[in-house]
């Protein structure tokens, strides 16, 4: 019997095992290579799916409506002031009426118990397009990314997650890392370190593959001999704006910056980033935070984020092909 996901959500590193990850892994490099080739096969022909953002997107929406539209998949994209949902209509309802006329939902929004809600009621497949807790279709992406980077032959993966790890990013790599069995760095400040819960979720899951697991709140000891530095902002979406210069202070150590990539004491040492990123002032956010912070760039400095070292866009394009296979794996008979 070949291996399925039919009709499962994805919510959550957490609810998958270590063979379901290298399952969606395989199928996406699979598509990957099939739409290289001018090879791919549409698997989803007729079907529907239906956006609900509550918080902007770039990459997230456009990976998943260009999956879409690559397996000949309907798509409605409902934008954070297009559905009733959560002001005169509940979550449980919506999920029910969404339910009825699509195959699948994509969700981004501020709480977890949101897409689990929906996950729980549509009676369909309900994807993580993010929320504060988890980002599992990055992670799935970025361990994607370091697999086709990963220096020919390496026993095992290596990689730091450096900044605000307590969020969204800080979780999901821990846990997509920890299911691919990689050697995993949590490099903060310990009042901005990963929850006990989450610490415990991944400790269970590396038991299970051979990861290991590290946390500290030394940049460079956290970054000695890894393959790959990852950041994310410092304030993420929905975070209070006053926080900005409070975490400027508090993560001022944890930028990713030339010496922190040469602190890896690795030549090959790559920088990865989910993205949108404040590494210069050439947008309406950047120049403000430089007026009000004096920083020129924030997690990263222009100098790495144009460097050779960042695959930044390589991973944001594995965003495209990891969101169809999940697409493909959860919908595909
Ligand atoms: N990385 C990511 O989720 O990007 P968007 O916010 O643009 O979707
Ligand atoms: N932590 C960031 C990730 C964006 C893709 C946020 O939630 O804004």
């Amino acid at each position: 019997m070949s291996y399925s996901l039919l009709g499962r959500s994805f919510v959550k590193e957490i609810d998958f095992t270590p063979a379901d990850w290298r399952h969606l892994l395989a199928l996406a490099a699979d598509l990957k290579a099939q739409r290289r080739a001018g090879a791919e096969v549409p698997r989803l022909t007729g079907r529907q799916l239906a956006i609900v953002f509550e918080k902007a997107s770039t990459r997230t929406r456009c990976a998943l409506e260009s999956a879409c539209r690559e397996q000949g998949m309907g798509v409605t994209y409902l934008d954070p002031s297009g559905s009733h949902m959560g002001y005169k209509e509940t979550v449980r309802d919506t999920a029910r009426v969404l339910g009825r006329m699509y195959d699948a939902i994509a969700f981004r929004g501020a709480e977890q118990t949101t897409v689990e809600e929906l996950a729980a009621h549509a009676g369909v497949p309900v994807i993580n397009g993010l929320t504060a807790q988890w980002h599992p279709s990055q992670s799935l992406c970025d361990v994607l990314t370091m697999q086709e980077h990963a220096p020919r032959g390496s026993a095992r993966i290596s990689f730091a997650f450096i900044g605000d790890a307590r969020y969204n990013m800080g979780n999901s790599l821990l846990l997509g890392g920890a299911l691919a069995g990689m050697d995993v760095r949590i490099v903060s400040p310990q009042d901005l370190t990963t929850s006990p819960e989450v610490v415990a979720a991944a400790e269970r899951i590396a038991a299970e593959t051979g990861a290991t697991i590290t946390h500290t709140d030394d940049p460079a000891a956290g970054v000695r001999g890894v393959d790959f530095i990852h950041t994310d902002v410092w304030v993420s979406m929905g975070e209070a704006e006053e926080l900005w210069k409070q975490r400027a202070e508090k993560l001022a150590d944890y930028r990713v910056t030339a010496e922190l990539m040469a602190a890896a004491g690795n030549p090959r040492v790559k920088f990865m980033h989910c993205l949108p990123s404040f590494h210069n002032r050439d947008t309406a956010l950047g120049e403000k935070l430089y007026q009000e912070l004096g920083l020129e760039g924030l997690e990263v400095t222009e100098d790495v984020f144009e460097s050779p070292a960042s695959i930044v866009f390589d991973q944001a394009e594995n965003r495209l092909h990891t969101l169809k296979a999940v697409l493909v794996a959860l919908l595909a008979r």
